[in-house]
């Protein structure tokens, strides 16, 4: 038998620790060949592929980012693009893949299971907005990542008497501005969920400064004012219609000193989220989908995906995976209000 293995959409730690134990598994325990598709779904797309062995596994567990490369290539969005993946897999006779990813790729992989393709599905991002998993690996990497940051600016903020807005990755779901914000004792905790009123952002930041502490903002790159838009960087969308966010702590940092007459500065953490190497959560759990992966390609149980449900790990179909996003639930963030102002 052999399995392909991609990883598509925004990279994020712990994808090498999923393709270590597809690989280790795969051969060790079944005797398979394992190939490697490089770049998301353009891989199958283009026949760019290679063999991955023992070998080539053997120092990644703990490597940021990914050996295949990513990209948010859509095939359905290439003319005659799934028979074109299905015409690779055929020559190169590859039975099954296993697909790495977040909604998008997610989506791509249901899809094509719907179109007669062998595919088991990991849950990966950052952000944690998958639905159906408890957890995806990346997320507690990322909050970890955002913690330190907000411990680190919140001393120089306090010897500076400033303002700090930090602006946090996160579209739809504020999950690692919330688990950040509350883990660095943020003043102020902004997600895409609850729009904002920049009146009261002001009024919780005046009060932290009256009691002589520097105020800490935690901003998700997806939060909205109130009757306002998401900030964007570029109208430029992806093959998966997603615009590029940033901008809002800039934006937010701005009208705090115009407003309160007191100095800001937005710092944004960006990619620094997604990078370096995983936290001991995620290269456990990210093991722990690799080994179950190829526990259901050997069972020929496509259309899945595998997902932690308490702290264990089950398949949940693809569909269910990819039904809806998961965002903070309101009584998860009106908890962390308590901490405001
Ligand atoms: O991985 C998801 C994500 O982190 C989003 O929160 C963010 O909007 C996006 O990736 C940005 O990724 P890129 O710059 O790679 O398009």
């Amino acid at each position: 038998m052999r399995v392909g293995v991609l990883t598509g959409g925004g990279d994020c730690p712990g994808l090498n620790a999923v393709i270590r134990a597809v690989v280790r598994k795969g051969i060790e325990t079944h005797g398979w060949d394992v190939v490697g598709f490089r770049n998301g779904w353009k891989g199958p797309l283009e026949g760019d592929l290679k063999p991955i062995g023992l070998d080539d596994v053997e120092d990644i567990l703990t490597r940021g980012g990914t050996i295949l490369g990513s990209s948010r290539t859509n095939p359905y969005k290439v003319d005659g693009g799934v028979d074109r993946i299905k015409a690779v897999l055929a020559e190169h006779e590859v039975d099954a893949l296993v697909a790495i990813g977040g909604e998008d790729t997610l989506g791509v992989a249901k899809r094509l299971t719907d179109d007669g393709v062998g595919v088991v599905g990991v849950p990966k991002t950052i952000d944690n907005d998958l639905g159906a998993t408890d957890y995806t690996f990346g997320f507690d990497t990322a909050v970890h990542i955002a913690t330190e940051s907000i411990d680190r600016l919140r001393t120089t903020a306090e010897s500076h008497h400033r303002a700090l807005v930090v602006e946090v990755m996160g579209r739809h779901a504020g999950w690692i501005a919330l688990h950040s914000g509350l883990a660095g004792g943020a003043n102020v905790i902004l997600v895409p969920e609850r729009a904002f009123s920049v009146d009261k952002v002001i009024e919780w930041v005046q009060r932290r400064f009256e009691r002589q502490y520097a105020p800490i903002i935690v901003v998700a790159e997806g939060a909205l004012p109130e009757g306002g838009n998401e900030v964007l960087l570029t109208g430029e969308k992806d093959a998966f219609g997603h615009v590029r966010l940033g901008g809002v702590g800039t934006w937010l940092a701005e009208e705090i000193a115009a407003k309160t007459g007191k100095e800001s500065r937005a710092v944004v953490l960006g990619h620094t989220q997604r990078g370096g190497t995983p936290t001991a959560y995620d290269r456990v759990l990210a093991t722990r989908f690799g080994l179950h992966a190829v526990d259901a390609v050997a069972d020929a149980d496509f259309g899945v995906m595998v997902a932690l449900k308490g702290t264990d790990i089950v398949r949940v179909k693809l569909s269910e995976a990819t039904a809806e996003l998961k965002t903070v639930p309101l009584h998860r963030y009106a908890e962390a209000e308590v901490f405001f102002g």
